[in-house]
C-alpha cells in the first residue's frame, strides 16, 4: 500500500481514452485516463459513472429526457452520470480524468455507437509504478 501521485502516474503512459487502474475501493476501480478529442456515445445500464477532472477540461454530452446537453467540467470538478444515461465525453488536449466505477465496467458501456480507433474499449488496464 503506497500512495499514487497522479502527476507521476500520468507521466508513465501516453494513450488517450485508455484508463489505468491506479487503486481500488471495495469493488470499485479508481481509473486514471488521459483524454483528448471525442470518446463515443455509450450507456452503462446498471451503474453510475463518476468523473473527476484532474487537468484540462472535459465536456460530457448527455442525452436526457428533454434532449441533449453538454456539461463542461473544469479542473477539480466532479460529475456522476446516472446509470441508463447515454453520454459522450470529449476533451481538450492535455486533459486527465479520474473515474470511479465497478471493476469490470467497460469504458464503452453496454451499448455504444461504432468505436473509433483512438478509443480503447476496455475494462481498464493494470497500472504499476
Ligand atoms: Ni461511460
Amino acid at each position: 500500500m503506497e500512495p499514487v501521485a497522479l502527476t507521476e502516474a500520468l507521466a508513465t503512459f501516453d494513450a488517450v481514452w485508455s484508463p489505468r487502474i491506479v487503486t481500488t475501493v471495495n469493488d470499485y476501480d479508481v481509473r486514471l485516463a488521459k483524454a483528448e478529442g471525442e470518446h463515443v456515445w455509450h450507456v452503462h445500464e446498471d451503474t453510475d459513472e463518476f468523473f473527476l477532472v484532474v487537468t484540462g477540461e472535459l465536456t460530457i454530452a448527455l442525452r436526457e429526457k428533454d434532449g441533449e446537453r453538454d456539461v463542461v467540467l473544469p479542473p477539480g470538478s466532479v460529475l456522476t452520470v446516472p446509470r441508463g444515461t447515454w453520454h459522450k465525453p470529449f476533451a481538450a488536449p492535455g486533459t486527465a480524468i479520474l473515474l470511479l466505477e465497478p471493476a469490470g465496467t467497460p469504458t464503452t458501456g453496454d451499448a455504444h455507437d461504432p468505436v473509433p480507433d483512438h478509443v480503447d474499449s476496455t475494462t481498464g488496464h493494470a497500472w504499476h509504478p
